[in-house]
This record gives structure tokens, C-alpha cells and sequence, in this order.
């Protein structure tokens, strides 16, 4: 059944991209659509094309032909206006070391034309519990309180799309849930997110859909669920199972090969 959010426009539109570096084709004739108040996930093993994939939505890369539309804007025509709908987490060391958080915070919000108040920054910086880390430096927090910030930071302009390559890695429990509950807080507000991640559990508890992309291919995309049940009696995916029940890491691995990427 197609509801009206699927029926509507996609916030996001890649098709038929491919993405060479030199010789090398990272990114081969991939092709999705990611939905208002849709969560959606890209798995794949190292090397895949996951990254290559969000630089090239991200305009970072020009791809070698396909078509990338971000809130009905085409990524080559119209840049600034597909740039204004999306926002992407950036790494910590991109941020200017010198500059308190709070200064940071400000500082973006201005890059995006957003007039941030005090009361405002105090607020974001509460909504990830660091109110009272707000005149330290980037460099003074832990791995997991960066990634916090640049998750704020991400989404100050209230994009409509927002990117985030492998969000919870090196996060404890605590962050990683935390994380989880913002990014659905963002979807049930009728945002689209789209994440790469290594975690199966990461992709059965918060993506709606997946991807799963292998040697720059797309070889299966669905909700984890029917994902599962499709591939439930596959021998190759049987062959891998570990504890009786069927996962979607038995799934990824049956589908994408045992073999560790160089
Ligand atoms: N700038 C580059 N120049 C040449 N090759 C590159 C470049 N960036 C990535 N690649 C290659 O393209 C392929 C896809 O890389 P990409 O970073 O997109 O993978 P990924 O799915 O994000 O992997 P990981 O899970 O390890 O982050 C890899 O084989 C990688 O070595
Ligand atoms: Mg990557």
C-alpha cells in the first residue's frame, strides 16, 4: 500500500549514479528515492561506495553521469537551493579548534543565514547535554560529545534532508540511543534521514529501509523486515546463520559474501 508520503515527491533522488575515480568505478548505476518521514539506511561492507555515494549527493564529487535531485532541485542546476534543504555531519577536525562550542554553534547558524539567540544556543546545547560544556573547545570534548555538536550543527538550518555517514560509531550505548531518539524526533517531524551504517542492530532498530550495496551496487533495498523474510530461506544466507534465527547480519553477510574488502 502506497500512503501519502510515499506518494508525494521524494525529499531525495539518486538515479543512475556512478561515481569513477580514475579508472576505478566506486559507484555503479545506483539508483533510490528517500521519502519524507523516512529513516533509510546504506549498509555495505569497507569500500562499497557508501561514502563515495553521500559526497557525490553532498555536491563534494561530480559524479561521473546520473541524476540527483534533494527536495526537487537537481544538485548540478540549482546547487544553493539543493544545498539549503540538506544538512550533513561534518568530523569534528573540520571545526575551527580556536572557538568555544557555543561560538561554533553561532558561528554556523550565520552560515545559514539563521539567527540564533542565546536563549536558542543555550537550548541546543541542553537538547544534547552539554549546557555546561558551552564555553569549552571542540578539542576539550570526547569523540561521542563532537559528534554531538556536529550533529546540532547539521541540522540547525532545519533542512529537509539530513546526511550522516556512520553517526554512531565510537558512541557508548547511551549516545548511540540518544542519537537514535533525535533522528526519529527529525523523521516523525516529516524530515528525511539518510545514514550509512556497520551496524545490523543500528539498521533493524531505526531505518525504515535499507540499502544494501556491494562493489558500488545496489543488490537489495527494502524495509529490514521484508528483507529478512525474502532471503529467510536462501542457502547461502542459511549457510551463515548463527544462532538458529535468522538476522538481517545473517542476510548481509549471505548476500554480500563471508570474504573480509582489502
Ligand atoms: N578519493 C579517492 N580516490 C580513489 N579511490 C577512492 C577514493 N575514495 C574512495 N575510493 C575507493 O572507492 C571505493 C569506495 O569507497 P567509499 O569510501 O565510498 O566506501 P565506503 O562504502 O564508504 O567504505 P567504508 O565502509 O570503509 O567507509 C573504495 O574502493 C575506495 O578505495
Ligand atoms: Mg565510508
Amino acid at each position: 500500500m502506497i500512503n501519502q508520503q510515499q506518494a508525494a515527491a521524494p525529499v531525495l533522488a539518486v538515479s543512475q549514479l556512478n561515481v569513477q575515480y580514475g579508472a576505478f568505478q566506486a559507484v555503479k548505476d545506483v539508483s533510490f528515492e528517500v521519502h519524507a518521514g523516512e529513516i533509510f539506511g546504506l549498509l555495505g561492507p569497507n569500500g562499497a561506495g557508501k561514502t563515495s555515494t553521500l559526497s557525490a549527493i553532498e555536491g563534494l564529487l561530480h559524479p561521473a553521469s546520473g541524476s540527483i535531485t534533494v527536495a526537487g532541485f537537481d544538485i548540478r542546476e540549482q546547487p544553493l537551493h539543493a544545498r539549503a534543504n540538506m544538512g550533513v555531519q561534518l568530523q569534528a577536525t573540520s571545526f575551527q579548534p580556536e572557538l568555544t562550542i557555543s561560538e561554533i554553534i553561532r558561528l554556523f547558524a550565520s552560515i545559514y543565514g539563521v539567527n540564533l539567540k542565546d536563549a536558542a544556543v543555550k537550548q541546543k546545547l541542553a537538547e544534547i547535554n552539554l549546557e555546561e560544556a558551552s564555553g569549552k573547545k571542540i578539542s576539550q570534548l570526547s569523540g561521542g560529545q563532537q559528534q554531538r555538536v556536529s550533529l546540532v550543527i547539521s541540522t540547525i538550518h532545519n533542512p529537509q534532508l539530513v546526511l550522516l555517514d556512520e553517526p554512531t560509531t565510537g558512541l557508548d550505548p547511551q549516545s548511540r540511543r540518544q542519537l537514535w531518539e533525535r533522528m526519529e524526533h527529525f523523521r516523525n517531524n516529516g524530515h528525511a534521514v539518510l545514514l550509512t551504517t556497520h551496524s545490523m542492530e543500528e539498521a533493524e532498530a531505526v531505518c525504515d529501509r535499507i540499502a544494501i550495496i556491494d562493489h558500488g551496487r545496489i543488490i537489495a533495498i527494502d524495509t529490514p523486515e521484508a528483507l529478512i523474510a525474502q532471503h529467510r530461506d536462501d542457502p547461502a544466507v542459511l549457510s551463515v546463520v548463527r544462532k538458529g534465527k535468522v538476522t538481517l547480519e545473517d542476510v548481509f553477510i549471505g548476500l554480500t559474501g563471508t570474504a573480509v574488502r582489502s
